[in-house]
């Protein structure tokens, strides 16, 4: 069988960053060390840091805290979860990635300045919660073009829209573009305030992956269950290829996958480990 693996598949920087520190953590002898929510989307991997001491814990979970070192992973938090953390006395280490600190920063400085600060994204994604967790006052988050349409200005105030750094860039445009034709005073939604954040990890990933799925006859998606940037990468697998499979590991892999197929693609989430993406191309090429 012939095989395309994405080069952009696996860990991206942020990601990377952040599982590394955990093992470093480890290494040092750093004892109890919590992370604040799975420190990535795989289950493999959040196992592997399990079986070495590391317990995955909720914000409520903070003021009971009494020792140990609590790890913010790179979706990053809003401010009361530094503030809980400061009023616990309890240590951190902060891999918030540095595009998703450039969001809160944006969203910090923006609303303070009276903005209207607006959220293209997954309202439930900790990385949104996280970014509203920056805004002085209310924030809004879009989901969809539904929500664009939906979506009442104030006209009182200047808007500034921002996105989830795994936000769909084409997604992104069209509600840039339903944004636009409201009706805002003075034309003041331009350039100054429309802040494309995606991340370019996420953009390169997807635009490979689109077209490698436009090339192969079988693809394959690989990724945690609840990965949201692996679930739209099968989204737009899918729109290419009509034989897209979202699968986490090689034991998901079928036979009746590659029927009539002679050449796969490959592609995987930001946290799907590299050892993994090298599995499932071994198992593709020497089984079927
Ligand atoms: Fe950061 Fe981009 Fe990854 S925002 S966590 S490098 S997808």
């Amino acid at each position: 069988m012939k095989v395309k693996t994405a080069k952009t598949a696996g860990f991206c920087f942020g990601v990377k960053r952040a599982v590394d520190k955990v093992y470093e953590l480890i290494e040092n002898g750093v004892s109890p060390i919590y992370t604040l929510g799975p420190i990535i989307h795989n289950e493999e991997v959040v196992s592997d840091f399990e079986k070495k001491g590391v317990t995955v814990i909720s914000e409520e979970d903070i003021p009971k805290l009494r020792e140990g070192t609590v790890v913010i992973r790179s979706h990053g938090v809003g401010r009361r979860i530094y503030d809980m953390l400061k009023t616990a006395g309890i240590s951190f280490v902060d891999v918030t990635c540095p595009f998703v600190l450039k969001i809160h920063r944006i969203v910090e400085r923006e609303s303070r300045a009276g903005k209207q600060i607006i959220i293209f994204g997954d309202p439930s994604h900790p990385e949104v919660k996280g970014i509203c967790g920056w805004c002085e006052g209310s924030c809004t988050v879009l989901r969809n073009r539904e929500d664009a349409e939906n979506f009442v200005p104030d006209p009182g105030r200047i808007p500034c829209i921002v996105s989830q750094t795994t936000f769909n860039y084409n997604k992104f445009k069209e509600l840039v573009e339903i944004l636009c034709k409201k009706r805002y005073d003075n034309n003041v939604l331009n350039i100054d305030n429309i802040l494309n954040t995606i991340c370019n990890a996420t953009e390169e990933r997807q635009k490979e992956a689109q077209s490698i799925a436009g090339e192969v006859d079988t693809m394959l998606v690989i990724g945690g269950r609840h990965s949201s940037n692996t679930q739209k990468l099968f989204e737009i697998c899918k729109e290419e290829c009509e034989n897209t499979y979202y699968i986490q590991t090689p034991v998901d892999l079928d036979s009746e996958m590659f029927h009539h197929s002679s050449y796969v693609g490959i592609t995987a989430g930001a946290s799907t480990p590299k050892k993994i993406i090298e599995e499932v191309q071994e198992h593709v090429r020497i089984k079927f």
